[in-house]
């Protein structure tokens, strides 16, 4: 069976003919971001001062841990998020998930927790991946959204690392993030990360996300799609959207705010920053202040939820300022250049997909 479809802000957005006949059936048209249960999860476990050994795929379901385990008593965990992509002719590809392997070891150092190999953490992610590879949509519908977690799954009362560690990783079909572009808040009240290298801004610690809430709920409530934080040291510098990065364009350039400890090194971030400078384009990873992105000709977001995203406002305080949105803008070429190479429709010249099926 084939499927004909015109696809618009989704993560393609050109004219294809898809085959659909080994996905699961459901109807594809309706998919958001939220939990759909897929087939099979991973679990490898180890003993602290171990390292991580034998995982296995198992079906897809509830787990069950200690009451005292760490994870849920001191937040002792981190998680990463990667994408699979169906291309038009039926094969599965990963996207740099050698990129999410280092980066989970970066957060297991800093919390204190052992962490799989590069080699361990990619094969366990490839074969959550195969194992699941019905879920995988079509093409231009969106893709299997993989989170692995590594956590602290043993008992403890003691402040003190658990003496057993988890990584599960489980899927999900997700289309975008957000629906349409974006319209942000400034948020002047609550900070999401400790400025400087002393705090866990920029790894990944499921401790960074629910301190976002008050701020994004009573935005939402207000109309507003997403907040934007702002740096704690001096409430003058944007830092990053609640669950992703954020860049600025002005001219020919284009700046997004540097990994200082507080943002996190964003695999999405990263490649379009090599796309952009690929296109000719001058990157910048700085400090920039609110005004400067007030002044800006676009703003966008990247991360491997939101891919990348078109902000069509900010507003600060009292004011709000409207930024260029559109199929012409800068960051809707970079999102299609991404897009195409994550999919299989434009060569990978640099290396970053896998082949998985
Ligand atoms: C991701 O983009 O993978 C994220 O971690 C964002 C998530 C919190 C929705």
């Amino acid at each position: 069976m084939t499927l004909h479809s015109v696809l618009g802000n989704s993560e393609q957005n050109s004219e294809s003919s898809v085959d659909v006949e080994n996905c699961a059936d459901m109807n594809w048209d309706e998919l958001g971001f939220s939990p759909v249960p897929t087939d099979f999860m991973y679990v490898m476990k180890c003993a602290k001062g171990d390292e991580f050994s034998q995982g296995s795929l198992v079906p897809y379901g509830k787990i069950e841990f200690s009451p005292f385990a760490t994870i849920l008593n001191y937040g002792q965990g981190i998680f990463e998020g990667l994408k699979a992509y169906r291309t038009e002719d039926g094969r599965i590809l990963l996207f740099r998930p050698e990129e999410n392997a280092r980066r989970m070891k970066i957060g297991a150092d800093r919390l204190c927790m052992p962490s799989p190999s590069v080699d361990q953490f990619v094969t366990a992610v490839k074969q959550t991946a195969v194992a699941n590879k019905r879920w995988v949509p079509p093409l231009g519908k969106g893709s299997l959204y993989i989170r692995p977690l590594l956590m602290g799954t043993g008992a403890s009362l003691d402040v003190a690392p658990s003496p057993e560690y988890t990584l599960l990783i489980y899927c999900c079909p997700v289309t975008n993030y957000h629906k349409g572009s974006l319209n942000l808040k400034v948020e002047s009240k609550f900070y999401r990360a400790i400025s400087g290298t002393g705090g866990t801004g920029g790894i990944k610690s499921v401790t960074n996300y629910a301190p976002v809430y008050a701020a994004t709920t009573a935005a939402k409530a207000d109309g507003f799609s997403d907040v934007l934080f702002l740096d704690s040291a001096t409430g003058k510098n944007i830092e990053e959207v609640a669950a992703c990065n954020v860049f600025v364009v002005k001219g020919n350039s284009i700046c997004t705010p540097e990994t200082n400890g507080a943002i996190l090194p964003g695999i999405t971030r990263k490649s379009i920053i090599d796309i952009a400078l690929d296109l000719g384009y001058q990157v910048m990873e700085r400090a920039i202040s609110v005004e400067e992105m007030l002044d800006a000709d676009e703003v966008f977001c990247t991360g491997t939820a939101v891919v990348v995203n078109s902000v069509s406002s900010v507003t600060y305080k009292e004011t709000r300022v409207e930024f260029k949105t559109g199929p012409e803008t800068l960051s809707q070429k970079l999102r299609k250049t991404l897009v195409g190479i994550q999919t299989g429709c434009i060569e990978d010249t640099r290396g970053w997909t896998i082949r998985i099926d």
